[in-house]
Parts: structure tokens; sequence; C-alpha cells
């Protein structure tokens, strides 16, 4: 199996599933508990249809967004992900540079692989930097002067992590940071030998977010150990309204999931939202962000963007939720498997497949233009 054989998510994923170590696929693919929510997120948007209109005259579809202050050329962008030289040595890099192809924005991940100052030199399409809430507050002052010095544009706070989440099958590979394997999950790596020669033959792996200011033990330490130890579990609205007036700029929360939460961060100062259960990776059992989205925009979207992640596997799942209202809609594994597969030609690929699947549902729907997706476009069963 090739890329050019990889025409939609499922084929990517399945390049990626051959080409890592077990215990690195399973990170990625895997999820909480049962994974009732990973899955959920993808089935919510087949609860709904979308109803075209016709003879419209589609000849020319403008695909722009503007979110957060910042213009995309498509609807979607790459979320901030953690640990991405560890699924493909060029990492972070090579996501930076297909997101700017396309002309949208990518997200570094306060667990990510490669600086965000070099991603922001390599790049001028916008950035977003995913910040984790540490105890240590001057950590995180020290972290936010960073970004700001570095001309990061949307500082995205995630707030649906104030503890690890139960991820079993990292539990069963003992899949941490860098690595503790258990003898299973040794076997997995030796039996990708390519993975592993290209893993070490590249630059060492770092976390240059964060290395500069935590000793992360020289060895290994789990996710979940990360979020149990080094966040701080009594992170409240009041440290966050904080964090917003010390960023005085473009600030959103990622991980809110209902009404009243979406309001106080409009209290607060906000300038958007992510709905999000990252990816089904926290809290299992909970509501897709596609299920709360028409609710949440009916009550805040006039006063904060409203974006949305979760289970984004096609074009018309973008549709369905820019037709409810979401400003834009965040790739997570949709990007990463191909990055795996394949590194930067393999994001490209992914992004070009969506573009050009968003691109013609909008003609298919009768719209030339994104803000044409309105509720009148879907309708549930
Ligand atoms: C995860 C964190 C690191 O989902 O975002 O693994």
């Amino acid at each position: 199996m090739r890329l050019t054989d990889c025409h939609n998510f499922h084929d990517f994923r399945e390049l990626a599933r051959r080409r890592l170590p077990g215990p690195i696929f399973n990170y990625i693919d895997g999820a909480a508990d049962d994974e009732v929510t990973c899955r959920r997120n993808t089935a919510s948007f087949e609860q709904c249809d979308l109803v075209p209109h016709v003879l419209r005259g589609v000849e020319s579809v403008d695909l722009s967004v503007t979110v957060m202050g910042q213009k995309l050329a498509v609807p979607f962008y790459c979320s901030p992900t953690a640990l991405q030289r560890l699924f493909h040595h060029q990492g972070e890099r090579a996501v930076a540079a297909a997101a700017a192809r396309c002309g949208t924005m990518f997200g570094v991940s306060s667990l990510g692989t490669v600086g965000l100052e070099e991603l922001r030199h390599a790049w001028d399409t916008p950035q977003v930097y995913q910040f984790y809430f540490h105890k240590d507050r001057g950590l995180n002052r020290a972290m936010m002067q960073r970004a700001k010095e570095a001309g990061v544009e949307v500082m995205m706070l995630t707030v649906d992590s104030i503890t690890g989440g139960n991820r079993e099958r990292d539990l069963r590979t003992g899949f941490s940071i860098p690595f503790r394997l258990t003898l299973g999950g040794l076997w997995q790596f030796a039996s990708k030998p390519a993975w592993g020669l290209n893993y070490l033959t590249h630059e060492r792996f770092r976390l240059p977010q964060l290395d500069e200011f935590v000793d992360m033990g020289g060895g290994a330490m789990s996710i979940g150990r990360y979020f149990t130890e080094m966040l701080d579990p009594t992170m409240d609205w009041d440290d966050v309204a904080e964090m917003v007036r010390l960023w005085d700029g473009q600030f959103c929360l990622k991980g809110v999931m209902s009404v009243d939460d979406a309001k106080r961060a409009a209290d607060i100062g906000c300038t958007g939202i992510v709905l999000s259960n990252h990816g089904g990776r926290q809290l299992d059992g909970s509501r897709s962000a596609f299920d709360q989205l028409a609710e949440v925009v009916d009550a805040v979207g006039h006063r904060l963007d409203v974006m949305m992640d979760g289970g984004v596997q096609r074009g018309t799942h973008v549709l369905k939720a820019l037709s409810l209202g979401a400003k834009a809609v965040g790739l997570g594994r949709y990007y990463l498997y191909p990055l795996a597969a394949a590194g930067q030609p393999g994001v490209e690929r992914a992004l070009d497949k969506l573009r050009d699947e968003v691109l013609r549902g909008m003609k298919l729907m009768g719209c030339t233009s994104v803000d044409q997706l309105t509720r009148d476009c879907v309708r549930f069963r």
C-alpha cells in the first residue's frame, strides 16, 4: 500500500497502522475507557442529512472563512496535537508546511516536538499555540510570554484535560514519553525497523516548548502522569480570566461543551471557543461536539467565534458543522495518520482531498460561499 492508494481517512489510517510501531499507532488511534465518545464523534455527523439547493450557478466557489481574526483559505485547520515527531521524523514541520500550502492555520502543542519559534519563522500562515495550565504560575507566564514574543496569533487553552483520560490501550502497551516499554511493546517496535531507523537517525526527541522549563526527568513520563502531576487541578474561571487579560489578543478555550461555560467564556473576554471532547480521549461518554453545536452557537455565536472538532473525516462533515454555525472545523487524527503514513506529502494529500471534498460538496449543495451554508442546509432525522 502506497500514499497514492490513500483516498480517504480510512486508507491513511491503514497505511499509518502498517508503518507505526503498535504502541504509537494505538496512542493516536485510541481514546478513553470504552472509546464510545470517540466513535460517537463521527457517528453524530450521520444523524443529520444535507439538503441541497440546485440551479444556482456554482462555477466559482469561495471556501475562505475568517476565524479568530485570521483569514483562512479553507474552513478547516490543523488542531494542535502532541508528539508529532514520534509519528514521523518531520513532525510539526510537515504539518505546518502542509497547512501553509493549503492556506490554513495550524496548532503547536505545549507537548510539541518542534519549537514554536522555528515554525513561526518558517511560515506566515496563522499559528495557534495550545496551552496547558501548569501548577507553576511562573511557568505559565513564561510560556505565554515566549509565545507572544514569537508572534503567535492565537492562544488556545485546553480546558478538558484537568486530569488524564483513561487510555487503556496506552496502559497495555506501556506508551509514555519518550518510551517505557513493556516486553510486548518492545516486540512491536522491533517489528517496524523502518520507523526505528528513521527515529534513531534524526534529531533527538525533545519537547522544546517545555524542556526549558520542566525537567521531564530524563526518563519516561506518561501523558497521564504529566496531566496529573504537572497541570493545575485548581484552575478556574478566575485564573483563565487573568490569562485572557495577560495575553491581550485572540484567546480561545478548547474543550468547552456546555452553553453555560460558553457564556462564561464570552464573559471573561475569550474571542473563541472550540467545542471538543479531545477526540474522545478524556471523558468517555461525553456528548459529541457536533451534537452540542447548534445550541451553543445560538447562545453565544454573536459574542465569539464557535469552532468544533472531533470525528471529522469527510468534506460533508465540515459542511454540516458550518451549516450549524461553526466558524471553522478542527482536524486531529485526520492529518496525523497521513503524517505517520508519509510525512509532508501525506499531510498535503489529506488536506487537498478534504479541500476538494468541501469544494465539490459546496457545488452540489448549491453554495458559492461558506455563509450560504445555513440551518436550512441540514435536517436531523
Ligand atoms: C492527548 C493529549 C496530549 O490527547 O492531547 O494525548
